[in-house]
């Protein structure tokens, strides 16, 4: 019954300090269970500290965190229902990736033929067979991050946890690591991973929220947080050949800006297409033939440098409404 279940994480006005720095400072965290949540934030912003807390490695200062309804103050009861993928890997390099599998899971405990099982079963579900008997010394990074996760699902826990997992790997491999994501996902665990990649968090995540200073700044879908920005908009970039009065004259622009190579003009775009097709008519009957136009919504890059380098007033946090700017 979705309704009665408890969410897959639950924290509320988290605090951990260390010496008298503030690494958690009133952090607040709901994640649905089922879907993927992205944690973003600028370096120190207490990603790694959160991630630490919502896995019992991390003692609070105060706060109550739940994970499937188990509080994270009760590190047994709940450290076989999570998974945990961190920076650093603790796979054996001389054996294969199917022989780190089976030890694994007979660490956990299950039996020898149950081993092999899971094994074969998380190899297949992470595109690993055909490498399964090769030194794990002769894997890419992203076979290896994908093996990582393998392991943490042995005990298929309800939310996986997966700090900075594509840190370091090309981009095929981050490729094939988001594929690993995905497919997690789709077998029903609850994924929360911490990136500084935007387009990681616009690619895999649900819902996002961003960091910054050991609370959460601002949270929402990643249309929900780009439309907070100011919403959609057509830039049009007319050649040298136009002056400025021409351009001015033709429109009512929002940003008009002159370059070497022309003039760049936008206008809001509420209803998108439908306003570009205005745009361009009102731009056909002032005789004006723009060398570019197109119609843009703002990236995932432009929302985390403004709510990022806005500074935190601790009393009113600056969470944006997406309603706002509809
Ligand atoms: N064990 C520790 N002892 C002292 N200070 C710590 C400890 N762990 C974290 N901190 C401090 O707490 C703050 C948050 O650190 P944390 O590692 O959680 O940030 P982060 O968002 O994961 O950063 P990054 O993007 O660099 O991984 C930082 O200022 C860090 O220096
Ligand atoms: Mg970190």
């Amino acid at each position: 019954m979705p309704s009665a279940s408890p969410p897959a994480i639950h924290a509320e006005s988290l605090v951990k300090t260390y010496g008298d720095h503030r690494a958690l400072d009133d952090f607040t965290l709901t994640v649905p269970a089922g879907t993927i949540h992205g944690l973003l934030g600028p370096n120190g912003a207490g990603k790694t500290t959160a991630v630490g807390v919502l896995t019992t490695l991390t003692t609070l200062d105060s706060g109550t965190a739940r994970i499937a309804g188990t509080d994270v103050r009760d590190g047994n009861a709940l450290r076989s229902r999570i998974g945990l993928v961190g920076q650093y890997a603790a796979l054996d390099e001389v054996i294969g990736g199917r022989q780190n599998l089976v030890m694994f899971a007979r660490l956990l405990g299950l039996r020898r033929q149950d081993a092999r099982r899971r094994a074969d079963e998380l190899l297949e579900q992470f595109s690993l067979t055909e490498a399964a008997d090769r030194a794990v010394s002769g894997y890419s990074g992203g076979m290896r991050r994908r093996l990582d996760i393998a392991v943490s699902l042995i005990r298929e826990p309800d939310v996986l946890f997966l700090d900075e997992p594509t840190t370091g790997l090309d981009p095929r491999g981050r490729v094939d690591v988001w594929d690993a994501v995905l497919q997690t996902a789709r077998a029903g665990t609850t994924v929360l991973l911490t990136t500084q990649y935007l387009e990681e968090a616009d690619r895999l995540a649900d819902r996002i929220s961003i960091m910054k200073d050991g609370r959460v700044i601002a949270e929402g879908t990643p249309d929900e947080l780009k439309r907070s920005r100011g919403g959609d908009r057509v830039d049009v970039t007319f050649p040298s050949t136009t002056t400025k009065a021409e351009v001015e004259a033709a429109a009512e622009w929002q940003s008009l800006t002159e370059s070497p190579d022309g003039i760049h003009a936008s206008v809001p775009a509420p209803r998108g297409t439908a306003d570009m097709v205005d745009l361009i008519r009102q731009l056909d009957e002032a005789n004006l033939s723009p060398t570019d136009v197109a119609l843009r919504r703002p990236t995932l890059d432009e929302v985390f440098l403004s709510v990022t380098e806005t500074p935190t007033d601790p009393s009113t946090p600056t969470i944006p409404n997406p309603e706002e700017n509809r």
